[in-house]
């Protein structure tokens, strides 16, 4: 014996089982924009929603959110971020407010975001929103003692895709660096192309933005990859970098956004991947999609092993579920 029976070692975080971590860097924060993690934070939100995937695999649903409640306030419509937050909260033990028809509640009467979220506030643990307006999100957080977390700000940000979107990535492909991510399609108004453009600069990646003239990435998200020495090209022409390419993510040109119709008219369907598409593409790369898809991806594609939209959907519990975990301090 040498007199010290037990390991001294303080014990960190990673050391404690879920439910019994308390992260100050997430703990009671809000989570407005991907510019506010660093590479050791997502390794973190990454090995969280790790667990979350062994998690729902073994159990389903457990209690580690038992008691805390969601308000799910969507302001636009949505199908994968309002159900997909329903469910990680459900898959936690925890309930939900939902507000999907804001139409019906007093939103509709005049109140401002700022009265609303100070109301839901007192009813809830966290609060989810989506807004059309660019910075709303910010603006709720201004406003509320609770933590918001923004699922889609009009055309600003959508961190939380672009969390799920980069653990698809590292799931799929096993590695984020050293990689050549060719984003196609509407990146003016694409949220969330904004948001994994600013994580992929994290890990150094070669971008390629394809679309046509009208649609281009904002120029202030390229000037601020180019500050951080982000190689990043733009296009016109799929082909120019489809053989290169090792994730090819697709996005939706945004109807709703567009002031001239017309002019949706004459870009809705400026690119559409198809089998033969996928013929010139590489054997290991990934075709990822936000969804809802319209028709820029031909439903024959869905076949193909690298076509990981809907794995993608299902990693999004699990990133979910991990982030609300953090949020309330339960990871
Ligand atoms: C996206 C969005 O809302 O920005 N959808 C989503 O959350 N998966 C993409 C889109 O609407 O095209």
């Amino acid at each position: 014996m040498n007199g010290y029976p037990f390991n001294r070692r303080r014990a960190t975080a990673a050391h404690l089982p879920l439910g019994e971590r308390r992260d100050a860097r997430f703990y009671g924060k809000h989570i407005l924009s991907v510019s506010q993690f660093t590479r050791t934070d997502l390794e973190y939100i990454f090995a969280v929603a790790d667990e979350m995937r062994i998690m729902v695999e073994r159990v389903g649903t457990f209690d580690l959110l038992k008691g805390k409640i969601l308000a799910n306030l969507f302001y636009e419509p949505s199908t994968r971020t309002s159900s997909s937050f329903t469910a990680a909260m459900e898959r936690l033990g925890g309930s939900v407010i939902p507000i999907n028809e804001v139409r019906y509640s007093s939103v509709a009467k005049g109140e401002s975001l700022p009265d609303t979220v100070r109301t839901l506030e007192a009813y809830s643990d966290v609060i989810v929103l989506r807004h059309p307006e660019t910075g709303a999100a910010a603006l709720a957080a201004r406003y509320a003692r609770k933590p918001i977390i923004n699922a889609g700000d009009g055309t600003g940000e959508h961190p939380t895709q672009a969390l799920l979107d980069l653990f698809t990535i590292r799931e799929e492909l096993g590695r984020l660096e050293g990689l050549t991510v060719t984003m196609l399609g509407d990146l003016k108004y694409g949220r969330t192309v904004h948001s994994l453009a600013r994580l992929l600069a994290l890990y150094g990646a070669r971008i390629n933005y394809v679309s046509p003239e009208i649609l281009r990435m904002p120029r202030e998200i390229v000037e601020e990859l180019e500050r951080q020495g982000i190689p990043q090209r733009e296009y016109t022409m799929l082909d120019d970098v489809l053989a290169e390419t090792d994730v090819l993510y697709v996005t939706r040109v945004q109807k709703e956004r567009f002031e001239d119709l017309d002019e949706y008219e004459q870009v809705k369907d400026a690119y559409v991947i198809t089998t033969e598409t996928m013929k010139r593409a590489k054997p290991a790369m990934i075709l990822m999609h936000p969804l809802p898809r319209v028709s820029e991806i031909a439903l024959d594609v869905d076949l193909d092993p690298r076509a990981a939209y809907f794995r993608q959907v299902e990693y999004g519990l699990y990133v979910r579920m991990a982030l609300l975990a953090m949020v309330l301090g339960k990871a």
